[in-house]
């Protein structure tokens, strides 16, 4: 079945309103906006929105089924590395489908069938031999619920590293003068300092990590992530459950995290988005993404129609 048949009138609409001043011209339209049409930036332009320095992602038509339901259509977009690139739009529209597809989580889900190409500084991560324990390492994620282990606060830092056998125990320890308590006592202040926790909970490391509260949950997750020492770090809205001063201090680490990692996140919050990214994707129902650039541009000169009313709250 191809895609016109599968679409529906809202979805032939929107497709309808993405005819270019290009396409306009060679039919012979006028250019100019008139009342009801909609005018909307060509797939070309934003696809070629250029940034400076390396493409950390570079994502080229996907698609994302799950069973007959076309989740994602045709997303290509570069992510620039050590950025904040903010994804944005109504609820059902793909964002979370997305953002599991930089890390091959829709794996998980038997439903989920991903087309196109995904490359990770350069390499497919959808080609066979793919290491995803490897993966997941490289390409961090922290949920919209904090979700720490039952365990002690030191434990759900040094659970990800151990696991991966980063930590150098027993003989290797031992060979190198250093005992393995050395090693997690480092890694726990290291990434508990990076996720702006470390002075809260310097003196109660041992104490179980459920015992803190929500914000302080949400950034031992965000250490946990950083534990493992990633390059990346996927957030599907972090602070969607949090108080304005939690919410605060997840913004602000955030963004000091951009100097060191790549960071895509998901928000419902605009005025987050506008705060805290350097670019912003938009999705909008149907799994389309209708606008990428730089914040600022997005958000006070959109190029589509459809963006400007979401934005502005007339849809969404
Ligand atoms: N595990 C799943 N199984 C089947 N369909 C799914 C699954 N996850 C998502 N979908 C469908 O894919 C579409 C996109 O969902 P997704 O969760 O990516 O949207 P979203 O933009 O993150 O929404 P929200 O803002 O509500 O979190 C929706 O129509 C949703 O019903
Ligand atoms: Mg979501």
């Amino acid at each position: 079945m191809t895609e016109t048949t599968q679409s529906t009138d809202t979805e032939q609409a929107a497709e309808s309103a993405q005819t270019s001043d290009i396409e306009m011209q060679r039919s012979g339209q006028p250019l100019e906006v008139t009342a009801g049409e909609t005018r909307e930036k060509t797939r070309d332009e934003w696809t070629d929105y250029e940034f400076e320095g390396d493409a950390k992602f570079a994502v080229e038509d996907l698609d994302v089924y799950y069973g007959d339901d076309h989740a994602l259509k045709g997303v290509s977009m570069d992510i620039p590395e050590n950025s904040v690139t903010a994804l944005i739009g109504p609820s059902g529209c793909g964002k979370s489908t997305f953002l599991r597809c930089l890390n091959r989580m829709n794996d998980r889900i038997k439903a989920a069938s991903v087309d196109g190409t995904v490359e990770l500084d350069g390499e497919g991560i959808y080609q066979d031999g793919i290491n995803l324990v490897e993966l997941r390492k490289r390409v961090g994620m922290v949920f919209q619920s904090p979700n720490p282990f039952p365990k002690s606060i030191r434990d759900n830092i040094s659970y990800g590293p151990r696991k991966h056998g980063d930590l150098e125990t027993g003989f290797l320890a031992n060979l190198l003068g250093r005992s393995d308590d050395e090693e997690v006592e480092e890694l726990v202040e290291r990434s508990l300092t990076q996720a702006a926790l470390w002075d809260e909970v310097k003196d109660r490391l041992d104490d179980n990590a459920l015992g803190l509260s929500g914000g302080q949950q949400q950034r031992l997750c965000i250490a946990r992530a950083l534990a493992t020492e990633p390059d990346v770090l996927l957030m599907d809205e972090p602070a969607s459950a949090l108080d304005p001063i939690a919410t605060s201090k997840i913004e602000d680490l955030v963004h000091d995290l951009s100097e060191q990692y790549t960071v895509v996140i998901v928000t419902h919050n605009m005025q987050q988005a506008a705060r805290i990214s350097d670019q912003t994707a938009v999705f909008l129902t149907g799994g389309e993404l209708v606008e990428y650039g730089d914040t600022e541009q997005v958000f006070e000169d959109p190029q589509s129609q459809r963006v400007e009313d979401y934005i502005s709250g007339k849809f969404g």
